[in-house]
């Protein structure tokens, strides 16, 4: 038993091995709970505030379900109908919400927010994505390798494409931190700042993983057990960079030749995936660049490989339980 009642979950740099593997096992025990209907509202009476500074899809699903789930009303605030950052502090903001909720999640800009806001809530705070960490998203994609492959440990994920952001920077830590071996394949200027490999480095040989940045994807690829990656042009990223991006990236798709490289590797994307031309901004992409597919063809997103649908599910399962284990579940 684990105790993590009133920690925020800003970052997974904060948590040990051992309770990131807590929250993997309470995740896979609540989604069996779940799968058999046996309830777990034990939260009720409790309140979660959700802040969204950038659109979602799956997150704020996940923690609205989950908060479900639990007992525990929320409240949806987006930067068009609060006084966040416009008229109020993130300070002030935080202090005001800790007095009402319970917890809250924030998802926004600079990973200095989401600290700030956990500095003065006096209350448990979750990032719900920044600009350099998406940890919600690592322990689903943590239980979604324990289902596929069986194990964590050891497990070979390269990550291609823009390795420098949220999702490069967030599996490079949890690499580190589980023992896995993480392999960042991309141009030189596409690799994660240098400050954090090495506090990764370190971390990784304490626990028997290892970090490897390259740009030669017939190497970096080869006997992969994951490959992973993510949309070229992030949320907040100006619309004006995706010729550069294209040009810089496509070298790095994730398409047949890869997935046969590595041989036997499942294919994860945190979504949404520029897969086809299905979308807004694919369509728009298909008219300026004449492309049709960017970090991934449809063809692995589509094929028996591809994991992205449990991943997806299972970001409900694993923010449930770094809820319940942050305001207090006990087994
Ligand atoms: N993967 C992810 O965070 O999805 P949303 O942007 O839809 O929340
Ligand atoms: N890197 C992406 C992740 C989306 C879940 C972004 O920040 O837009």
């Amino acid at each position: 038993m684990m105790n993590l009642k009133g920690r925020s979950f800003l970052k997974l740099l904060d948590y040990t091995p051992e309770e990131i593997t807590y929250l993997i096992d309470l995740a896979a025990d609540l989604k069996a709970k779940k799968k058999a209907g046996i309830p777990v509202n034990r939260f009720q009476g409790k309140n979660v505030a959700l802040i969204f500074e950038k659109t979602s899809t799956r997150t704020r699903s996940s923690f609205e379900v989950a908060a479900h789930d639990l007992g525990m009303g929320t409240t949806y605030l987006d930067p068009s109908c609060s006084q966040i950052g416009k008229k109020e502090s993130i300070r002030d903001t935080a202090r005001v919400l800790g007095r009402m909720y319970e917890g809250i999640e924030y998802r926004g800009y600079g990973q200095s927010i989401v600290e700030e806001l956990a500095k003065y809530a006096g209350v448990p705070v979750w990032n719900g994505l920044t600009n350099e960490f998406h940890p919600t998203q690592m322990l689903a994609d943590l239980l979604t390798i324990k289902e596929h492959l069986g194990r964590i440990r050891g497990v070979k994920l390269v990550y291609m494409g823009d390795a420098r952001y949220n999702m490069g920077n967030s599996y490079m830590v949890v690499c580190a931190k589980m023992g896995m071996h993480f392999v960042a394949c991309a141009p030189s200027k596409y690799f994660p700042g240098k400050e954090l490999v090495e506090t990764c480095e370190a971390i990784a040989k304490e626990n028997g993983g290892s970090i490897t940045l390259t740009e030669d994807v017939k190497e970096g690829t080869k006997d992969a057990d994951v490959i992973c990656t993510d949309v070229w042009v992030s949320m907040g990223e100006p619309d004006s960079i995706w010729r550069e991006r294209i040009e810089d990236l496509m070298p790095y798709q994730v398409n047949r030749a890869v997935m046969q490289n590595a041989g036997n590797a499942i294919f994860m994307h945190c979504l949404p995936a520029f897969h086809d031309r299905n979308t807004g901004i694919g369509e728009e992409i298909a008219a300026r660049f004449g492309i049709y597919e960017m970090e991934v063809t449809d063809e692995v997103f589509e094929s028996p490989q591809s994991v992205v649908f449990d991943e997806a599910e299972n970001r409900m399962h694993t923010i449930k339980a770094v809820m319940a284990a942050t305001l207090g579940w006990e087994e």
